[in-house]
């Protein structure tokens, strides 16, 4: 079934996505914090429900079937609506959340002035910063996805100005066994990439011309054979946590 919401074909990703991009603890203890006291939250974009705080009232809105129907039972349902036009009055909730969607959507402005609309408190959105993609040794075997990423990420100013007055862009530290399968999650563990599940449920390899993905692969697995990653990368598998360009932006 043909599931293309925003820019991204969610009945190709199928079941995969909740499977690999799970609730990491320790950018939820961020966000959680961002949202202050809010009881009443909209999550944007939210998909299987990641990062939504099970102690609040929350309404998540989600434009994919398929991903609607990976939201566990324990979660409340997803209201079909897209970020652009939220079906909410003015000021009908105490905070507005959107995880890792932003660069999705075809008109972010219109969305973040929809959430900032509704919420009366915090706006909170965890996004990437397209001019620090490249910290990320895979963008040198994938050139190509850093090029359609920094292309398809929306300028952190851009967002900030948006929201107004008070917005803040937070850079997120990403820990090394970070159970959200970002492409970053995995700088430390450069083998998970060769699972074309992890692949799968990151939209990234979706922009990719035909053969790039698999002449990546290709070589990525033949360095880690021949121990070349290692000896160019193999720092990174210690390393604590990477800085790169996830960012944590709030509007209070
Ligand atoms: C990478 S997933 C993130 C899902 C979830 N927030 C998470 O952190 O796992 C991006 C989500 O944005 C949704 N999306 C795409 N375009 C959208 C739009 N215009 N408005 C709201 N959500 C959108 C997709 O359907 C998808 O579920």
């Amino acid at each position: 079934m043909t599931q293309v919401m925003g820019d991204t074909d969610y009945g190709r990703v199928g079941e995969s996505y909740s499977r690999v991009r799970r609730t990491d603890p320790r950018i939820a203890a961020l966000v959680h914090a961002a949202l202050g006291d809010a009881r009443t939250i909209v999550n944007v974009g939210a998909g299987a429900g990641s990062y939504e705080p099970e102690d609040r009232h929350v309404l998540p809105v989600e434009p994919s079937t398929a991903m609607r129907a990976q939201r566990p039972a324990h979660l409340a349902p997803a209201i079909h609506g897209v970020a652009e036009a939220l079906p909410f009055d003015d000021g009908a909730v105490d905070a507005a959340m959107a995880m890792a969607t932003l660069h999705q959507w075809p008109d972010p402005v219109a969305g973040l002035r929809e959430m900032r609309r509704v919420a009366r408190g915090p706006v909170v959105v965890l996004t990437f910063d397209g001019d620090e993609l490249g910290r990320l040794w895979l963008m040198d075997y994938v050139p190509e996805m850093l090029q359609a990423e920094a292309a398809r990420c929306p300028d952190i100013g851009m967002i900030t100005d948006t929201l107004g007055p008070g917005t803040e862009a937070h850079p997120v530290p990403i820990p090394i066994d970070c159970v959200d399968g970002l492409v970053e999650a995995f700088y430390a563990r450069p083998e998970s990439f060769l699972d074309p599940v992890v692949r799968r449920a990151q939209s990234a390899w979706s922009f990719l011309g035909p053969g790039v993905e698999e002449r990546a692969m290709a070589r990525l697995e033949a360095d880690l054979a021949s121990g070349a990653w290692d000896e160019k990368y193999g720092s990174h598998r210690t390393r604590p946590e990477f800085h790169g360009a996830v960012r944590l932006i709030v509007s209070h």
